[in-house]
């Protein structure tokens, strides 16, 4: 399995978790913004890690500082590379979402997608709902030519970057329709997702199925009076009552549709970057003379 995808998850099990309180009586205060010594710098690994546990850390978290390219090297002192870029993706560097308040973190204050989206000669225009203070926004589009979509539509091109040969596939329109009756707003058929901080992940990946469903049906007449309800999502075909993986409850992302953080991983490199790995072998946009004379899957590493 490719190292790229396993060593940033070794990364993610770091910090804390949030815990449920049960008493009811609690009146919840909130403590403000709070600091703390890795603020702005490089997050610390779980202490105890072994050797080779914590050159795993560091590893994984180099690969998810890097830069990536559509080919050949990146000029500049100290920057690491990796190749595969695009045709179509949303950043060039996980980090550039996750890092706030330290890497692997939630967006930033300055948004990276703004000088991103022009980076080495590139010609994307920077989408309405992207703003200079704003955080990172991925697009998913409701409908697509009249079709139920839902899926993550990358922002940008690598069209007229100086690594992408003569590639030149066009950027999707995100130029807002405005409402119907009013005229204002946004295109309606854009919903967005901001980047969440993947702290203490590797330990929500650790708690056993049956924890989560316990702690599920605790309090039940509690929850019901405040209205706390929901369901765990399940490893499925997507069917009612046909399980066409091993229908285990899943945890991460968007309605914890992914199972694992490798799984994440993986997904993350294909939809975020356009770099496709043994997890997703295939390029979502498959344009000859738009691979970078990269091979599929990009990464094997
Ligand atoms: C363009 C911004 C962007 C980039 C780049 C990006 N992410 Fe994310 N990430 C998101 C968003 C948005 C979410 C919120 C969940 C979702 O959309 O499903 C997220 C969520 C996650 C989560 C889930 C956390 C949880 O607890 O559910 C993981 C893990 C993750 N990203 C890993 C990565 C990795 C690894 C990379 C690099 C390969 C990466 N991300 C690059 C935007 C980004």
């Amino acid at each position: 399995m490719s190292a790229q995808l396993i060593r940033p998850i070794v990364m993610m099990g770091f910090a804390s978790m949030c815990l449920f309180s049960t008493e009811a009586s609690a009146i919840p205060v909130d403590p403000g913004v709070r600091t703390a010594s890795t603020d702005n710098s490089s997050p610390n690994p779980l202490p105890g890690l072994g050797t080779d546990e914590l050159a795993f850390f560091a590893d994984g978290l180099a690969r998810f500082t890097t830069i990536e390219v559509v080919s050949g090297a990146v000029q500049g002192p100290g920057v690491s590379q990796g190749n595969g870029l695009g045709p179509r993706f949303n950043s060039n560097q996980c980090s550039s979402c996750h890092s706030q308040p330290t890497i692997g973190g939630s967006s930033p204050s300055e948004n990276p997608l703004i000088s991103i989206a022009t980076a080495f000669g590139a010609a994307n225009s920077v989408p309405w709902f992207l703003t200079p203070n704003g955080p990172a926004r991925e697009a998913r589009f409701v409908q697509s030519n009249g079709a139920y979509d839902g899926g993550v539509h990358d922002l940008f091109v690598i069209s007229g970057r100086s690594d992408a040969g003569s590639c030149n596939i066009t950027q999707p329109s995100f130029s807002p329709a405005g409402d119907p009756v009013s005229g204002q707003g946004g295109n309606p058929n854009v919903v967005f997702r901001i980047p969440t901080p993947m702290f203490g992940a590797g330990l929500i990946e650790a708690i056993p199925d049956s924890v989560i469903l316990a702690n599920m049906n605790q309090n039940a007449s509690q929850k019901a009076q405040r209205g706390v309800r929901g369901h765990a999502n399940t490893v499925h075909s997507g069917i009612a009552n046909l399980s066409g993986n091993d229908g285990t409850v899943t945890r991460f992302g968007w309605k914890a549709q992914n199972k694992s953080l490798l799984m994440f991983a993986g997904e993350a490199y294909n939809v975020e970057m356009g770099i496709s790995n043994e997890l997703f072998p295939q390029e979502r946009d498959e344009t000859p003379g738009c691979q970078g004379g990269n091979a599929s899957p990009n990464d094997t590493d």
